[in-house]
């Protein structure tokens, strides 16, 4: 029987399973690239990377310390809102640490140009973004990830930590929600 949430759907694009390999082989990489260093912090931006975060950082192989930063860009609809709101900011001091920056989804680029931006200024060691899905074909701000779980189509998609007005964050995989149920004319 299909999952309650699964079947608000379109399309499946991404199973459990295939998330799980490819989360797999980000933390391997990311392993190797920091293999000399003593500790990361790893940044989260929360609620939509909780899950990706969560998966991640038990599969690497280093000493991490982690933190959370929380960012608005959509409320409760499927547009993106101009300006990312950052909504809290971070306790542990990073100046002189390498940092990793993680979040869900690259999609215009407006989100990390700001937090970027930000977090350069406090004078880590390194920064380096790690994201699980990137839109390409929707960059609005030049931005390169330097690790990156799936590229994908530009259609809006739900599951693994990613939402719509907050919901379907508990999927286990990541699918096009159903075009009737993004942005209802009731909402309009
Ligand atoms: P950007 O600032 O446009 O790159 O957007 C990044 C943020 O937009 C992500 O952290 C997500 O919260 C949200 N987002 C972008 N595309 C989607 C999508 O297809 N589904 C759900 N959230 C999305
Ligand atoms: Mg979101």
């Amino acid at each position: 029987m299909t999952p309650p949430l699964e079947s608000d759907l379109s399309h499946v694009l991404l199973t459990e399973e295939c998330i799980r390999r490819r989360v797999d082989a980000l933390a391997r990489e990311i392993s190797e690239v920091y293999r000399d260093e003593d500790e990361i912090i790893v940044i989260s931006i929360i609620n939509g990377a909780i899950p990706f975060t969560a998966d991640l950082i038990r599969r690497i192989d280093l000493p991490i310390r982690l933190d959370c930063l929380r960012v608005s860009t959509y409320r409760d609809d499927t547009r993106p809102h101009r300006n990312p709101e950052l909504i809290d900011t971070l306790r542990l001091p990073i100046k002189g640490h390498h940092v990793l920056l993680v979040d869900d989804i690259l999609d215009t680029g407006r989100t990390f140009a700001r937090v970027v931006n930000l977090l350069k200024k406090m004078g880590p060691a390194s920064l380096r973004v790690c994201v699980l899905l990137d839109k390409i074909g929707r960059r609005e701000i030049p931005f390169h990830a330097d690790f990156v779980g799936f590229k994908i189509p530009d259609e809006f998609v739900v599951g693994y930590g990613l939402d719509f007005a907050e919901r379907y964050r508990n999927l286990r995989c990541i699918g096009v929600l159903r075009p009737e149920l993004q942005n209802p004319p009731e909402w309009q």
